[in-house]
């Protein structure tokens, strides 16, 4: 890569500051900046970064006050509680947070990449697969929705491409408590010798994806000559008993999960991503299955 002025917002959460810290290792010549609002980040998460940080609100930023020049944006910073009701605080901050970087990156003949989300399916048929049955459940899904129907406006305009994650597991997750991964939450009881609690009866199946997979993904997007919305999953939904099997083996633990009553309405119960316009136009082929995922997590665990 020639030397290039690197951009990641939320860079300082789980997947962005994954994404920073490898993109710096791989890609060391060139300039790197994060944008965070610090809502809901891990300052540890960025001890390792070299660039610049700026703590900022991307939502109400001018972001060529800061900035000449950007060559590659990975728009990551958005209100990732899917809980929250407030539906003037979910879309002002992601949906006109996304606006201003779209603007930005328009202005500053930027490559766009950006955080999409599994979520915008809901509860509809698998494999699922981009502009088919997009039905969000609930407003953090929406705000992902509006996101990805204004950036498909502008994919003849400048290069954008949308990574449409499922459920992405890894290091640096931890911080997020009840919003990170089944995976952390259930390791995170079982490691305390507690039964793992799951909705009744465990059974509902989820594609996870793990860090290295997203990141691998975020790096092929850099050379896509093609804008696009594209699935980042692993390609193969395993339930939540089949991970509590495989921790119990990993942890050399055996506790039996306790099944509990499951307060969501429109709940996803099965989520698989088809990965074939990936694999096709990114040449994305991930290569963590669930079981060594698992493995490589556990080895690099951080708080
Ligand atoms: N983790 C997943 O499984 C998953 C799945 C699909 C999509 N995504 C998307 O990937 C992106 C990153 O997710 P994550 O899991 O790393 O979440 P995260 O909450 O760890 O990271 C998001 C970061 O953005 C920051 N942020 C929020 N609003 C901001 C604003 N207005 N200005 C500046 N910074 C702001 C937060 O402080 C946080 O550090 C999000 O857009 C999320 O919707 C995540």
């Amino acid at each position: 890569m020639k030397h290039k002025k690197i951009l990641i917002t939320g860079g300082a959460g789980f997947i962005g500051s994954n994404l920073a810290l490898t993109l710096q290792k791989k890609y060391p010549d060139n300039d790197y900046f994060v944008i965070n609002n610090f809502s809901s980040a891990n300052s540890n998460n960025l001890t390792e970064f070299k660039g610049k940080i700026i703590s900022a609100d991307i939502s109400k930023l001018n972001l060529s006050q800061y900035f000449d020049k950007i060559d590659v944006i990975f728009h990551y910073a958005a209100i990732t509680d899917t809980t929250l009701t407030d539906l003037n605080k979910m879309m002002s901050n992601n949906t006109e947070g996304f606006k201003k970087v779209l603007r930005f990156a328009i202005k500053s003949k930027a490559k766009l990449i950006y955080a999409s989300s599994a979520s915008v399916y809901g509860p509809s048929k698998n494999p699922m697969k981009v502009g088919e049955n997009e039905i969000p459940t609930n407003i953090y899904a929406a705000s992902k929705l509006v996101i990805d129907n204004i950036a498909r406006k502008y994919f003849d305009t400048l290069p954008i491409i949308g990574l449409r994650c499922f459920n992405v597991y890894g290091p640096k997750e931890g911080y997020k408590g009840k919003n990170a991964s089944i995976i952390w939450q259930l390791y995170s009881q079982m490691k305390e010798g507690k039964r793992p609690r799951v909705f009744k009866y465990g059974e509902q199946k989820r594609d996870h994806v793990y860090i290295k997979d997203v990141v691998k993904a975020n790096l092929l997007a850099i050379e896509c000559p093609k804008s696009g919305i594209f699935n980042v999953g692993f390609g193969k939904a395993v339930s939540f008993n089949e991970i509590i099997k495989i921790l119990n083996e990993m942890l050399g633990t055996n506790l039996e999960p306790e099944y509990i009553d499951n307060p969501f309405k429109n709940y996803q119960e099965y989520t698989e991503a088809d990965l074939t316009e990936t694999n096709k136009i990114l040449k994305y082929v991930p290569t963590y299955d669930i079981k060594k995922g698992i493995k490589d997590y556990l080895r690099n665990l951080t708080p």
